[in-house]
């Protein structure tokens, strides 16, 4: 195991702002939450091989903020190493504005960045209720990183708290992993009435980039039509062509902190996800441009 942590990533360092790769100015990142309310439906494995993917079959710098005090994103990539310096806590809980890029580090796997692992999120989540503007502390702190890359994802815990909702007010779009349970399906509704909200009540254009079937495992036919019968029912326009098919190699490239692309290239996971970046990438070039929503 200890060869394979090293194998994953470098120890993270952070980004100057000196780097030649960090001019800023550059291009304007579209932010993607990747928020469920119920637990383990994919939202870390998406988010970490949707952020592979981008960064190596499209190119882009990519930057994956762990909003989730459970740090998974990096165990999944086993960023095992306690780094010290800027957490996101202490960016949220900061009494006047911080940049986010104080918490950024560069990976391994070329043009990918992400923040480090935070348990202390647990915490912060409920000391910002006392927080006057308390919903839009990351969209502030995001300013500089969407000049850097050109897609953050954040993966947000199994709760609607205020870690999550600052996580959909940071960001253009939502993307909604559903694997095929009743529970699952039913969060998604969930999720986009908190959607609704941060439209209405928070005066946020956040808008729905899809709601992604995962975890779909072929043996469960008569589920997967019932759930797939009511995702389609309700929500027709807003569910991704691709779906995530059940693979035992995503559970396992996780076990063994790498992404399914450096794990298993060739196997039907790594396929997936390498779809469903081609598939992102065209339904963010057919949406209004995240310039337009520009805060
Ligand atoms: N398509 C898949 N095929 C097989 N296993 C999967 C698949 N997607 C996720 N898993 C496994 O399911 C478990 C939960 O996945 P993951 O951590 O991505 O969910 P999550 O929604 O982020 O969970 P949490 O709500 O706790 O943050 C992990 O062990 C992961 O490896
Ligand atoms: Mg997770």
């Amino acid at each position: 195991m200890k060869n394979l942590l090293s194998a994953g990533l470098k120890k993270l360092r952070p980004v100057s702002p000196a780097e030649p790769n960090a001019a800023p100015g550059r291009s304007r990142a579209q932010v993607i939450a990747v928020a469920a309310q119920k637990g383990g439906v994919g939202k870390t494995t998406t988010t970490v091989n949707l952020a592979c993917a981008l960064a190596q079959t499209q190119g882009q710098r990519v930057l994956i903020i762990d909003i989730d005090p459970q740090g998974h994103v990096a165990s999944s990539l086993r960023e095992s190493v306690r780094i010290a310096g800027t957490s996101l806590s202490d960016i949220l809980l900061a009494h006047t504005p911080r940049d986010l890029m104080e918490a950024v580090r560069d990976s391994e796997i070329e043009g990918l960045s992400l923040t480090p692992p935070d348990k202390a999120l647990n915490e912060t989540d409920t000391r910002l209720s006392t927080r006057v503007g308390r919903e839009y502390i990351l969209q502030g702190a995001l300013k500089t990183a969407r000049t850097r890359f050109d897609t953050i994802i954040i993966d947000c815990p199994p709760n609607l708290g205020n870690l999550t909702l600052n996580a959909l007010v940071a960001a253009d779009q939502v993307l909604v992993p559903c694997d095929m349970s009743i529970l699952a399906f039913e969060g998604v509704a969930d999720l986009l009435g908190t959607v609704s909200v941060v439209n209405d009540r928070l005066r946020h254009p956040l808008a729905v980039l899809g709601i992604l079937r995962t975890r779909v495992d072929g043996r469960t036919q008569q589920i997967n039509e019932a759930i797939g019968g009511a995702l389609d029912e309700n929500y027709r326009h807003l569910i991704l062509d691709t779906a995530i098919p059940v693979n035992s190699a995503l559970a396992q490239a996780q076990a063994a902190g790498r992404s399914i692309f450096q794990y298993a290239p060739t196997s039907r996971g790594a396929q997936a996800y390498k779809a469903l970046a081609g598939e992102v990438v065209s339904r963010l070039q057919a949406a209004p441009s995240a310039a337009s929503g520009a805060r």
